[in-house]
């Protein structure tokens, strides 16, 4: 590959530098051509586009590889607690004993949230969806944290982050209790932060809590795989909110309306529900299999494909290891899993899906773990963002540090040309 890339645009070519990644990917680097050509690029959904250079998460489609900050997903699932993870997602490294317990020290230092956001919360009706509640309540923590809302130094940055990474799962636990009518405490000073999430959302009132290291596992496990995937919708909407330099709560508030998307992170509800569906119309994942694939029908099978994944989810793998595994130890028989399982074998053996490189995704099977812990579906897309926070956190950082411009993409006009005012009464 020669050292420029050459456009011929009418009778002229213009030529352009590549960039290139530390994994050999290559973009063209454009930024000059409408200045040079007067013309401009398009590419909707920009499947074809880079948005900015990562130096946080690395994934290869085609061979189903994930990687934050150079770890493969498998080690981390296997070794890592999530608070490890979202230390190294956001700062880069693994912590070492002594960073990783300071980290920990600021966060509890700050787990607490002004009682007058349970206000907030029981303002909203109980048909809420959790998700609308999450979004609302994460920009609403700016109003008590006003110091948050404008980050320009370094201790303003790690202030905001170690208090969102606070604050979020105390309202995921609120989130999650005020849907089974149960009451809103805090956590657990003594507990690490997956323990104490998981002992916030499941603690009952009366009640001695006794901690399952099993569902402990799973939910450190689970968050760890959703903790950043480079630039998805929704962490695409908080680098391109946080690029206005609107603060990090608000640019996380506008990341967990994306997510909510049943494109995207809503998804994994989508999934369940739709499992759900084929076990009540009897079981007949053929029937579903041919709705799926019926261009005139808009069912589609949730879970399935990837935009970039051209291969397995590599998180999907571990998943459903994971799944058989949970519900094993927790002794639970759940005949959804087996329709799940039908369903993949069917579509890795069916030419519509082969042939459009359509595999399960990260949201196919973790339903179904989330479902064991007897969490709602509606809850479903609440863990997802939990898990993506130190993700959303890592690249709105880098965002900001590395200084980039504000996200203002071009477009190309397609309306109607000058016409003049009409008065009313010609109309
Ligand atoms: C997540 O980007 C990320 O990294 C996201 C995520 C993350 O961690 O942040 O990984 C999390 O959002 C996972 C995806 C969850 N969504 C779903 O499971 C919803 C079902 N999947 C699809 O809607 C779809 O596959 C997308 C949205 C995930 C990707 O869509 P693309 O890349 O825009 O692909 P497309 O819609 O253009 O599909 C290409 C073809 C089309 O058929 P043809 O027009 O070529 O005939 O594949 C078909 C689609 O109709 N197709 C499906 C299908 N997904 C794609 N057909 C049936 N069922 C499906 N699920």
């Amino acid at each position: 590959m020669g050292n420029k890339a050459t456009i011929g645009i009418e009778d002229k070519n213009y030529e352009f530098d590549f960039v290139k990644g530390s994994e050999g990917e290559v973009a063209i680097d454009i930024s000059s051509l409408r200045n040079k050509s007067n013309v401009i690029t398009i590419d909707p959904g920009f499947k074809n586009t880079g948005s900015c250079k990562s130096a946080i998460t690395f994934l290869d489609g085609e061979k189903g590889i994930l990687r934050y900050r150079g770890y493969s997903i498998e080690e981390l699932a296997e070794n890592a607690d999530f608070l490890e993870v979202a230390y190294l997602l956001i700062f880069g490294n693994l912590p070492n004993q002594e960073q990783l317990d300071q980290f920990l020290f600021d966060i509890k230092e700050v787990s607490i949230v002004d009682e007058d956001l349970k206000k907030i919360l029981e303002s909203f009706p109980k048909s809420a969806h959790p998700m609308g509640i999450l979004s609302s309540l994460t920009s609403a923590l700016v109003s008590f944290n006003p110091s948050v809302a404008d980050i320009d130094s370094k201790e303003e940055m790690y202030s905001a982050i170690i208090k969102i990474l606070a604050k979020v799962p105390i309202i995921v636990a609120w989130v999650y209790r005020k849907g089974k009518g149960l009451s809103l405490g805090y956590g657990d000073y003594s507990l690490g932060y997956v323990e104490n999430i998981t002992k916030m959302m499941f603690k009952r009132p009366n009640k001695e809590y006794i901690q399952n290291d099993i569902i402990v596992s799973a939910i450190n496990k689970l968050l760890i795989l959703h903790a950043d995937h480079e630039q998805n919708c929704s962490t695409s909407t908080v680098r391109i909110v946080g690029s206005s330099h609107a603060g990090l709560f608000a640019s996380v508030s506008a990341g967990i309306s994306a997510l909510w998307g049943r494109l995207h992170g809503g998804a994994n509800q989508a999934v369940i529900e739709m499992l759900e569906s084929i076990e009540k119309d009897g079981g007949d994942t053929k029937k579903f299999m041919a709705k799926a694939k019926d261009k005139s029908d808009p069912f589609r099978l949730m879970g399935f494909g990837h935009r970039v994944y051209k291969n397995f989810d590599p998180r999907a793998k571990i998943i459903k290891i994971e799944a058989d595994k949970v519900l094993n130890e927790l002794g639970i028989k759940d005949s959804i899993l087996e329709i799940a399982k039908g369903l993949e074998k069917e579509a890795l053996s069916d030419h519509y899906f082969i042939d459009r490189k359509l595999y399960p995704n990260v949201d196919f099977y973790s339903g179904i773990i989330y479902k064991a812990l007897e969490i709602p579906n509606e809850m479903f897309t609440v863990m997802f963002a939990l898990g993506r926070l130190p993700g959303w956190i890592a690249q709105w950082k880098e965002m900001r540090e590395m200084k980039d411009p504000i996200g203002r993409p071009r477009q190309i006009y397609i309306g109607e040309n000058h016409r003049s005012f009409v008065d009313l009464e010609l109309r």
